[in-house]
């Protein structure tokens, strides 16, 4: 099976690693890819945004399964486009894909669904803004409605802030979403979903916010663990009964079934788990620990879900033990992070790559915001995060930052659901 993986983050590097061990795998390309995925398949030049190049360029390289990373192709169409030209497409359509794409379609699926989310409202005119955000209490929670790569929420306590951030968004002519606060720790479960078969990978936890504790603003994702050592080990199946499996049944309702990977992001509330968001694809950076622990070949999976045979699919087998991934950032990410510093250690064990380019003269060089992604894999938790934190000392990027604190509350028995009021 020839394989072409479309994207170029630490993700992509992820799916890359995973896809190449399996034995039915006979070539592999990566489109536009980076340093990292370079190293393990064939680097091809892509406008990812644009769905026919994508179908081209599958076409030209006689792909038999194309697998789609990022949100922006699959919401532009590249799903649609490949599976016109005859080709097996993991990632769903554009139509399902809004489910990402737009959080007030993500709402009204969820509500026909009967499924439990933060309550919300849109609001696409400056003079309803106030009104609107006096019906909420604080932390306020404000949403670019449309996709902002992790960067659009802002959450505060502030009712200044929280309105500057809304009114920034409506003069750049994005409605914005005003979403209830949801209180307990996050969960990201990555499911494989074709119609209505719906089979769930290892719960995982994200941190969004850029510094230590929770502090600073939100990005695409500063690190991840999994499993989840404080949650209950049928989680995945009580999520996929009450979230996933309903939206999945819905879409095929609506005559635009899910295909590809549905990301449910969830808060584990005192009141039960409530969904925060969805995302039509694998997550960065939880897809590069659930991928170190995945034991049944990834290809097979992938072509299963695309073709719409999962259902006849053995169950998903894990290794024993935990993965930790810590990202290392530029200087200046979230904001305009600064590019094209030299990386030291680029090539060390456990080391993915996201922002990154080859030079000319042969030096891996940053090349975006989110630059490594550096896992750690052991028995447990504690002997994954050290790992991970060894590994990223031999790493050096001048200016970049991480965090220090990736799973180190899960390691001291500190996470936990809030207690039922
Ligand atoms: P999103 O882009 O919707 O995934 O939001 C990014 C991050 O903002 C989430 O991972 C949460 O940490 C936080 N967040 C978003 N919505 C809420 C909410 N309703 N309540 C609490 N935190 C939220
Ligand atoms: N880890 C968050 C995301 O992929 O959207």
């Amino acid at each position: 099976m020839r394989v072409l993986v479309v994207g170029s983050g630490a993700r992509e590097h992820a799916i890359v690693l995973a896809v190449a061990q399996d034995p039915g795998v006979t070539a592999l390309a990566c489109a536009p890819g980076n340093a990292g995925t370079a190293a393990v398949a064939e680097q091809l030049g892509l406008d990812v945004g644009n769905p026919e190049a994508v179908a081209a360029l599958a076409r030209g390289w006689r792909a038999d399964l194309v697998v789609v990373g990022p949100e922006v192709p699959l919401v532009a169409g590249a799903a649609d486009a490949v599976r016109a030209a005859g080709i097996p497409c993991f990632g769903p359509s554009a139509a399902a894909s809004r489910i990402e794409g737009s959080k007030s379609f993500a709402k009204d699926v969820m509500a026909r669904a009967g499924v439990n989310t933060a309550s919300s409202v849109v609001v696409d005119n400056p003079a309803n803004l106030d009104a609107a955000l006096a019906r909420f209490t604080p932390p306020y929670v404000v949403k670019d409605d449309g996709l902002a790569a992790g960067k659009g929420v802002v959450v505060t306590e502030d009712f200044d802030a929280a309105r500057a951030h809304a009114s920034t968004l409506l003069d750049g002519g994005h409605p914005v979403l005003l979403e209830s606060f949801l209180d307990g720790p996050e969960v990201s479960l990555f499911c494989l979903v074709d119609g209505e078969t719906v089979v769930p990978l290892l719960p995982a936890q994200d941190f969004k916010r850029v510094g230590d504790d929770d502090s600073g603003p939100n990005t695409g994702g500063m690190g991840a663990y999994a499993p989840l050592p404080w949650a209950s080990p049928g989680l995945a199946d009580e999520l996929v009964s009450s979230v996933v499996a309903p939206v999945a049944a819905e879409m095929v309702r609506r005559g635009t079934p899910f295909s590809g990977l549905l990301y449910a992001g969830l808060v584990l509330t005192a009141a039960g788990p409530a969904v925060i968001e969805f995302n039509c694809r694998f997550g960065d950076p939880e897809t590069q620990i659930v991928l170190a622990l995945l034991r049944t070949p990834l290809a097979r999976l992938l072509l299963a879900t695309a073709t719409g045979t999962l259902a006849d699919e053995p169950p998903v087998q894990w290794a024993d033990g935990a993965a930790v991934t810590v990202v290392v950032a530029a200087e200046g990410y979230p904001g305009t992070p600064r590019l094209g510093d030299v990386i030291a250690g680029a090539d060390g064990e456990g080391v993915l790559h996201a922002g990154t380019r080859r030079r000319d003269d042969g030096a891996v060089v940053s090349a975006g915001g989110r630059v490594l992604s550096v896992v750690g894999t052991g028995a447990d938790l504690e002997a994954a995060r050290a790992e991970a934190y060894q590994r990223l000392e031999r790493v050096h990027l001048a200016g970049s930052h991480y965090r220090t604190d990736i799973a180190l509350r899960a390691v001291r028995g500190e996470v936990a659901v809030p207690a039922p009021r």
